[in-house]
């Protein structure tokens, strides 16, 4: 698998807001959204990233193809809004490789959430972390927190 990880830059903002029209439908098996008028999800928070400093959205891309993304909020701690890995490209290792790039870039203390309702991110979390962690969870969330150095 040939891996890179990208800024995203607001020109590939239509990227962005495509994947995550992606990552939405897939989450709507969880949270049971539907479409709005105009047939999209949309995301709220979308301009935040092309504006405020503290938040930063990386694109994945996997043999010259978009295959992901993930939003971050800089802390401390950091903290990881959103992650998604398209589903031809999961279970080898993308959503690994993008996890270990973005503790290269951001080192410190570091935040992931999943809704106790997605328990195969909490599997896949528990795998990305590669520093001693502490489990958390308050029934809707598991949480952990972590220091990367
Ligand atoms: C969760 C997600 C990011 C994983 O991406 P990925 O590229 O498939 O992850 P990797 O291939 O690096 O997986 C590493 C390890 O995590 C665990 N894992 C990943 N997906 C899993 C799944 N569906 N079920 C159980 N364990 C899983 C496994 O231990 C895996 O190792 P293995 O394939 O050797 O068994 C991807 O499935 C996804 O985008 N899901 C939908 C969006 C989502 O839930 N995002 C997370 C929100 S907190």
């Amino acid at each position: 698998v040939n891996f890179t990880m990208v800024t995203c830059t607001r020109a590939e903002r239509t990227v962005l807001r495509h994947l995550l029209e992606l990552y939405s439908y897939d989450f709507s098996e969880i949270d049971g959204r539907d479409l709005d008028a105009h047939g999209e999800y949309g995301y709220r928070y979308l301009h935040e990233y092309f504006g405020v400093p503290e938040r930063v959205a990386y694109l994945f891309v996997v043999d010259g193809a978009w295959a992901g993304f993930a939003l971050i909020q800089l802390g401390p701690p950091v903290d990881v809004a959103e992650f998604f890995v398209m589903r031809k490209y999961r279970r080898r290792g993308v959503g690994t490789m993008a996890v270990a790039e973005l503790f290269e870039r951001h080192r410190g203390k570091w935040r992931v959430r999943q809704l106790t309702a997605n328990p195969r991110a909490t599997d896949f979390w528990r795998r990305a972390i590669t520093v001693p962690y502490t489990e958390s969870s308050d029934g809707h969330e598991v949480a952990q927190e972590f220091e990367v150095l």
